[in-house]
């Protein structure tokens, strides 16, 4: 018998039968609790990936369906003329992509922030990336979001760093914290990051792409012109998802369950039931943002025929970040696949 093929099917079966559950009122209400309960899990499963992440799992998916089942029970009994006015709006792949994010991050609190900023920051530091390396240094954040890792750059010495975003709203939310933290050497440009044609060839230090580019639609063309823009002896650091794990396979099934709702309710629901800014933000990212996965090898494809270069993976805060410590734990590839997440810094040689 295989355990995951099992896991997998069970998946499906809620997302069918959810599927079928309004998608107003009460109903909009299951399919959140119910994809809620499976995202926790999941998200807990990764924190201790030297157990079988499979049993509890299981369970997460069989609690789901009873709430999906309970609604059905209710769901006779409460009024269907509510409207569905807010059901997602945005058709295009990228607006939807856009507003996930806005809705994520523009209502941190400090506290959020600054840990978010920290975050990367160790990971940068980890990864042998601290205050004397950047001292000086031109860098460059595409697909910036709340501005955290340009932050980071910034605090650490960056001579002046470009952050560039598609989305008016994280850029006006990013222009307003770079204003409250008193930093002047970050620059803000709206425009898609799989496009760079108004900088020039080797323009920056360090160019990072932090969990991006696998949301557009065009990720090796973002690839090769992130690479592009990166100097000879410079470092294009780059996280992408990988390929194969049940973790994100089953967060790709539980997508169709709420994927016509829209960010902004979903968002309001989990604030009034109390789930705390971190998991909103897990929720909303892992649940409503197209994405696509990647080994290494797959990136390397796209770039030897640009130039020559080094690469190391990225060290991190905790297992889940550094993708070295995540292989070695019991169940890893079941969860995130043979590879682990693709997190590396590629050393331009030329
Ligand atoms: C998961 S967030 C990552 C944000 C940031 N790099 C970080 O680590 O916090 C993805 C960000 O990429 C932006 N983005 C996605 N596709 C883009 C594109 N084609 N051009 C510019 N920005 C894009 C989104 O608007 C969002 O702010």
């Amino acid at each position: 018998m295989n355990r995951r093929a099992d896991i997998i099917e069970k998946a499906e079966n809620l997302a069918q039968e959810a599927e079928k559950v309004p998608l107003h009122g009460y109903g909009v209400q299951a399919r959140i609790q119910a994809t809620l309960m499976v995202s926790h899990t999941l998200e807990t499963i990764v924190r201790n990936m030297d157990n079988d992440p499979l049993p509890p799992l299981e369970k997460a998916l069989d609690h789901a369906r009873a709430t999906i089942r309970a609604s059905e029970n209710i769901l006779p009994e409460l009024d269907d003329t509510i409207s569905s006015s807010q059901l997602h709006k945005e058709n295009n792949v990228e607006d939807k992509m856009v507003s996930v994010f806005e809705n994520a991050w523009t209502s941190f609190s400090k506290g959020t922030y600054e840990h978010s900023v920290s975050l990367v920051t160790q990971r940068l530091k980890n990864s042998g990336y601290d205050e004397t390396f950047f001292s000086g240094k031109v860098c460059f954040d595409g697909g910036c979001g709340s501005g955290r890792l340009s932050v980071a750059l910034a605090r650490m010495g960056a001579k002046e760093v470009v952050a560039v975003d598609l989305g008016k709203e994280s850029i006006e939310y990013f222009r307003h914290i770079l204003k409250e933290l008193g930093i002047s050497s970050v620059t803000l440009v709206e425009q898609d990051i799989t496009n760079l044609s108004r900088w020039e060839d080797q323009s920056f230090d360090f160019v990072a792409s932090n969990g991006v580019l696998h949301h557009t639609t065009n990720t090796l063309d973002g690839i090769r012109e992130h690479f592009r823009i990166t100097k000879p002896g410079g470092t294009f650091w780059l996280y992408l998802y990988g390929k194969g794990g049940i973790y994100w396979e089953v967060y790709d099934i539980m997508k169709r369950i709420v994927h016509l709702l829209s960010p902004e309710e979903i968002k309001g629901t989990l604030k009034n039931w109390n789930v705390r800014e971190g998991m909103i933000y897990t929720y909303l990212d892992n649940l409503l943002a197209p994405r696509t996965y990647y080994h290494k090898e797959d990136i390397f494809e796209v770039l030897e025929p640009l130039g020559t270069f080094e690469w190391k993976h990225a060290k991190g805060m905790s297992e889940i970040d550094d993708t070295e410590i995540l292989l070695s734990k019991k169940h890893a590839c079941l969860i995130y696949g043979d590879q682990g997440e693709t997190r590396i810094a590629i050393k331009k040689i030329s």
